[in-house]
């Protein structure tokens, strides 16, 4: 089982729309038995994926160890792919892993679904927050989303930058979202990092929200759905040289 961190310290800058889509490529194109879990209260990706918040347990229940994971996992409308879902319950998640101060309570619990699931993919909330330490903590790989922007760029810097002081040897895959290339800034960062895997601005991925599917699912010949599918295998091709 790998663990895949879909994380960065800001927000609004593509990390659940990726999250759900690669989560989607893992379970379709991989055919790899996947679970989202979705850690923010924000509870977008849990919505994206048809799954409700209010089920019988508050998600934050996992993690008082109250309730097992299993209880709350779902199947979702794609084969080999499951729902971990949020709800505003999470927003207690920081101040509950501070009073904690159980360093390794995420890893604890992904250990506890490896023999379930070959993928597990993480919706992180932005922040570095004690959320993020876990996070850091537990992941395999964490794909950062990067909007080609001064602001995003220097958002990656910073948890690039806070990964060498702790002395993490979890990978970073910096990944350049919503890029447009009719605009001259866009076209300028991403030429500074020609490595950086590029998600395009596009309609059809804005309108997953609307159809609350992966883009793969219902536009799969589409720019953005190949691009979410070379990322994908990006990603399991540095899982595999982490296995060597
Ligand atoms: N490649 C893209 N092309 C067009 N629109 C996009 C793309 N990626 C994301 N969006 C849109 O940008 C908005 C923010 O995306 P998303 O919710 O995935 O970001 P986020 O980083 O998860 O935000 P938050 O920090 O609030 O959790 C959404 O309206 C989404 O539909
Ligand atoms: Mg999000």
């Amino acid at each position: 089982m790998a663990t895949i961190a879909v994380y960065s310290l800001k927000g609004g800058v593509g990390k659940t729309t990726l999250a759900i889509n690669l989560a989607w490529a893992s379970a379709t194109r991989s055919a790899r038995r996947t679970l989202l879990w979705d850690l923010d209260p924000q509870a977008a990706a849990t919505f994206l994926l048809g799954g409700d918040a209010g089920g019988r347990h508050p998600a934050q229940a996992i993690f008082s160890k109250d309730v097992d994971a299993a209880k709350l996992i779902r199947a979702t409308a794609i084969d080999r792919l499951a729902l971990l879902p949020a709800d505003t319950s999470l927003r207690q998640l920081d101040q509950f892993f501070h009073a904690l101060d159980k360093k390794k309570r995420l890893s604890r619990l992904l250990g506890d679904l490896a023999q379930d699931f070959d993928r597990i993919l993480l919706d992180c909330p932005p922040g570095l927050t004690e959320t993020s330490e876990q996070v850091m903590r537990a992941a395999d790989l964490i794909v950062v989303p990067v909007a080609p922007s001064p602001l995003s760029q220097r958002a990656f810097a910073e948890v690039a930058a806070h990964l060498v002081q702790r002395g993490a040897k979890v990978p970073l895959m910096p990944v350049h979202t919503m890029v447009d290339r009719r605009r001259k800034l866009h076209v300028e960062a991403v030429a500074r990092h020609p490595d950086w895997p590029v998600i395009p601005m596009a309609s059809i991925v804005e309108a997953v929200a609307v159809r609350r599917a992966p883009v793969g699912a219902f536009a799969p010949r589409s720019t953005g759905a190949r691009a979410f599918n070379a990322l994908w295998q990006a990603i399991e091709q540095t899982l595999a040289g982490r296995a060597r």
